[in-house]
């Protein structure tokens, strides 16, 4: 796992900023796992930069959003679809349906995980997933569990990431509890892998991701055995891990 400790939340958009639009400018055709939440929040306004300065092309790139909640309709601004056409879809040039997001609507939720997995698979499987991490260490919304959620499955958001995610909505009941996730067998089949994390209240996760035992009670910690991936956190973020984790000595 690799770690590239960014001085603020700006230096670490940046870093994931040269990552995305590298990717892309080598392939074109990239397939794309995308992430919600404030942590690629700038992220996504470098890339419609990226996109309006010097044009990065994203007319044939694929995307496949983690997760989103039950119940929320796209059009829902709490969604997670409206949160990602509002903060990128709508500003650059990805094609309408080449934009994949789990539909938190779906009738039959066990068919439209299975659809999901398999429509990926079906583009060639994902070349660069982007991660946030939860307080809890989440990716997506794999919660701490006993096991590993290989498949894309439906969830029931913990009593953390509820609080957590409370911020954006009026009240803490209005957060939905259950969500559909890419599983972490989904995630780990990404060619590439990055992961950005930003503040103090990251930091714990941050740790348990990069140097905790690999266990499904911390779901970040999987990375740890990914071919590639990367972990591009702040000063804050990366507050609490060992000197020797930072400088790669044993
Ligand atoms: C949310 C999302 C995750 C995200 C995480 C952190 O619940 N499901 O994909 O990475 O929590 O969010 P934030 O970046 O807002 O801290």
């Amino acid at each position: 796992m690799r770690i590239i400790l960014a001085d603020s939340y700006k230096e670490m958009s940046i870093e994931a900023t040269k990552i995305v639009a590298g990717q892309i400018y080598l392939k074109p055709a990239s397939v794309l796992g995308l992430a919600t939440g404030s942590t690629p929040e700038g992220l996504y306004d470098n890339l419609v930069a990226v996109h309006k300065t010097i044009g990065l092309d994203f007319s044939q790139v694929t995307t496949f959003n983690l997760d989103e909640y039950i119940g929320m309709a796209p059009e829902n601004p709490q969604s997670y679809h409206y949160f990602m056409h509002r903060h990128f879809f709508d500003q650059v040039n990805v094609r309408p349906e080449n934009i994949h997001i789990p539909d938190g609507c779906a009738e039959d939720v066990p068919a439209a995980c299975r659809a999901y997995d398999k429509l990926i698979q079906s583009k060639g499987g994902i070349d660069l997933q982007v991660l946030g991490i939860g307080r809890n260490a989440h990716i997506g919304f794999n919660e701490p569990d006993v096991k590993f959620e290989a498949r894309t499955h439906k969830v029931r958001l913990d009593d953390e990431t509820i609080q957590a995610n409370a911020r954006f909505f009026e009240e803490e009941e209005d957060v939905p509890r259950y969500a559909i996730s890419m599983g972490i067998k989904t995630i780990m089949l990404a060619r590439r892998v990055v992961l950005l994390a930003s503040g103090r209240e990251k930091a714990e996760a941050v740790r348990k991701a990069v140097c905790g035992s690999v266990s499904p009670a911390a779901p970040a910690s999987i990375l740890q055995l990914h071919p590639d991936a990367t972990i591009i956190a702040d000063r804050a973020a990366a507050a609490e891990l060992p000197e020797d984790c930072l400088t790669g000595e044993e």
